[in-house]
């Protein structure tokens, strides 16, 4: 292509206003909870203590990084979809207790799993699979880190329900 001449604009997604709408304030939320998570992790790996929180500690520290690469993908998706990414940040939660921490931090994961998953739905059912594969990979990454939280909590699916709810 010659020096200053543009690619042609192409028409590659037909997404109605109200579909459009959905998707960006949804990605929008997810990238509040997104920059909410890291700075939660950052927060609960250096007040964790204690011999028995030392591999989660360097986990937390993993997931910090993790979500601060998830927020990237997000705020440019949004931009890509002709949006404006926020810069606002969603609740922190913490606590003196080890446990405790902990638990906020699964709680924040499952309600991410739950979040991306509507998202795909929605992504998918307006046609946008590319972007809908992006966050397929990030939700995969969220599970990974419910699954870690678990282990360290000493969690046991079969003897709870997690994220499914009861089984009656
Ligand atoms: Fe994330
Ligand atoms: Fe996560």
């Amino acid at each position: 292509m010659p020096t200053g001449e543009r690619p042609s604009v192409v028409e590659v997604y037909s997404v109605s206003a109200r579909q459009r709408e959905q998707i960006l304030s949804g990605l929008n939320l997810d990238l509040m909870w997104e920059y909410a998570a890291m700075v939660q992790y950052i927060q609960h790996a250096s007040m964790l203590t204690g011999p028995e929180y030392v591999a989660i500690i360097q986990e937390e520290l993993q997931h910090a990084q993790d979500e601060h690469e998830h927020a990237v993908i997000l705020s440019d998706l949004i931009q890509y979809l002709g949006g404006i990414p926020t810069i606002e940040v969603a609740e922190r939660l913490t606590s003196l207790d080890n446990e405790e921490m902990l638990r906020q931090d699964l709680q924040a994961e499952y309600n991410a799993i739950k979040r991306y998953l509507t998202r795909i739905q929605q992504l998918e059912s307006a046609g946008l699979y590319d972007s809908a594969q992006k966050i397929r990979n990030i939700v995969v990454v969220e599970q990974n880190h419910a699954i870690e939280l678990e282990k360290a909590l000493g969690i046991r699916r079969a003897t709870s329900p997690g994220p499914f709810g009861s089984n009656a």
